[in-house]
């Protein structure tokens, strides 16, 4: 490893991709890529340096989520996580992301039990991840969150929602299975996704819904850029988690995942080819990836 003078020897974070023509992404700038039907890229990332890899790449959106209680503390679901650990993650995703070029848009995720309670409660929790350096929080279900999503926007906090397989409720809906592939689940669905947009959702995450069902759903929807992971491609815009999509899963891989680090060469390599491949449709493949 080559130490430049007086730099750290524990990494240095990487240069920006483009610095004269990246500009911070912003609330008016999704909705503008959504109504232009530019996809919109999203991935995880709970650490600085991580973060700063996702933003030199040019990845738009950074979501600091609560998988990052399976992926990085160990456990079996993301029930445990708690609020000052969500705290901790989002500082130190917001700092590395400040640290190269500060121009991805920060996702916080409302851990379980943190919002659950009421609106005030959802205030409350949301208020710590926005003090800690996000643009945005998300939170899982359906039209029971409506509520709490209008009084969030109402504060000034942007919220994305999150429908379909929402891993929270991993233990009602007896494991990490597609939801919306019957009749009534499918219109349930859509219902919730037209309340979450009426109530000022800006991004959805539709996890594990089939692919014709979430491309309904997106095509309704137009104030709300819904974001897919397993949901096929014709969503706006496609999330995955970053050790799934870096290949170092523990676990087996989802259908829905692709190992971006194959023949990529580099972390940011695999990022920047996540990227392109999301922008020009070839990720994900519906026959491939998608139910
Ligand atoms: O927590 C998370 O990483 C998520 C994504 C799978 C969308 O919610």
């Amino acid at each position: 490893m080559t130490v430049q003078n007086n730099a750290s020897p524990y990494g240095t974070l990487p240069p920006a991709s483009s610095p004269a023509t990246r500009k911070p992404v912003s609330l008016p700038r999704l909705h503008e890529m959504h109504a232009r039907g530019e996809k919109i890229t999203m991935i995880t990332a709970y650490d600085a340096t991580f973060a700063a890899v996702a933003d030199a790449a040019g990845v738009e959106t950074i979501l600091v989520g609560d998988s990052l209680g399976m992926v990085c503390q160990g456990l079996s679901s993301t029930v445990g996580v708690t609020l000052e650990t969500m705290r901790y993650h989002v500082e130190s995703v917001h700092r590395g992301v400040q640290r190269v070029q500060g121009t991805a848009w920060i996702i916080g995720d409302l851990p379980y039990g943190s919002y659950h309670e009421s609106k005030e409660q959802a205030f409350r929790s949301a208020a710590v991840l926005m003090q800690a350096g996000a643009h945005m929080v998300k939170l899982e279900g359906g039209g029971w969150t409506a509520d709490t999503t209008r009084f969030l926007v109402e504060r000034g906090i942007p919220v994305c929602a999150h429908l379909g397989l929402t891993p929270q409720s991993v233990h009602a809906l007896g494991g990490y299975r597609v939801q919306g592939k019957t009749e009534a689940s499918a219109a349930q669905l859509m219902r919730d996704a037209m309340a979450l947009q009426d109530a000022g959702a800006t991004l959805l995450v539709l996890e594990m819904v089939p692919a014709a069902l979430s491309a309904e759903i997106t095509r309704a929807l137009p104030q709300c850029a819904t974001i897919g992971i397993g949901a096929g491609v014709d969503t706006a815009g496609q999330v995955l988690v970053l050790h799934d999509m870096l290949g170092v899963n523990l676990g087996k891989n989802a259908k829905f995942v692709r190992n971006f680090m194959a023949g990529a060469g580099s972390v940011r390599g695999a990022m920047e080819a996540y990227v392109r491949a999301v922008k020009d449709g070839s990720f994900p493949v519906n026959a491939e990836h998608a139910w």
